[in-house]
């Protein structure tokens, strides 16, 4: 099966894509200054987008990440939320956690996620998302940081998967209905 076979097109360019975490990044470490800010990236989706976000901040950073169940292998949404891989820091009373994720769509993820950690004693808890899908919500969320808001599609690359393959593309795709659909 050939890339491009499986792209509808291109939704945000590689060059859209940086200038919104060079964006993201400047707020970020205008409001961070002076904290002790810790990027938890949520695998696998998150890791393009974490990398590039880190390289971009001006002020000093820690990571850490946590695994949690979402699609499984399809285009459809669970909607339960099972911790995979825990974060597990001693100093979590110190630490002003940022939640990076790929993309929001019912928001239960990381409106789960956030309340979680807030549970567990972080400091502080706020999100960042590279994309978000407003019109998918299904619990009242709103991230603190975000780079594109896009419509309904089922989007792939800068992390995202469909079926663990496309998530080495440096740009976002939407992905062709018929390979999700046959
Ligand atoms: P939520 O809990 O419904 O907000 O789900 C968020 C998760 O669903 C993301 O971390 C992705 O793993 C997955 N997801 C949602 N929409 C897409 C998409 O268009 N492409 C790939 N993964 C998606
Ligand atoms: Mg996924």
């Amino acid at each position: 099966m050939q890339m491009n076979d499986s792209i509808e097109r291109v939704l945000i360019t590689e060059e859209e894509i940086q200038t919104a975490v060079r964006r993201m990044a400047d707020d970020i470490s205008r409001d961070y200054e002076g904290k002790n800010l810790v990027l938890l990236g949520i695998l696998k989706g998150s890791v393009v987008f974490m990398g590039d976000l880190m390289k971009r901040l001006s002020i000093p950073v820690q990571i850490d990440f946590m695994k949690v169940s979402s699609y499984g292998s399809g285009t459809t949404s669970k909607g339960l939320v099972d911790i995979i891989l825990d974060i597990r820091r001693k100093d979590l009373g110190n630490c002003d956690i940022l939640i990076i994720e790929d993309i929001i769509d019912s928001g239960k993820t990381l409106s789960y996620l956030a309340k979680y950690l807030k549970e567990k004693g972080a400091r502080s808890v706020r999100t960042c998302t590279m994309l978000d899908k407003p019109s998918r919500r299904e619990v009242e969320f709103q991230p603190d940081y975000s780079g594109f808001e896009i419509p309904d599609e089922f989007v792939i690359g800068y992390g995202l998967d469909y079926d663990e393959k496309f998530r080495a593309l440096p740009f976002v795709g939407i992905l062709k209905r018929e390979i999700y659909e046959k």
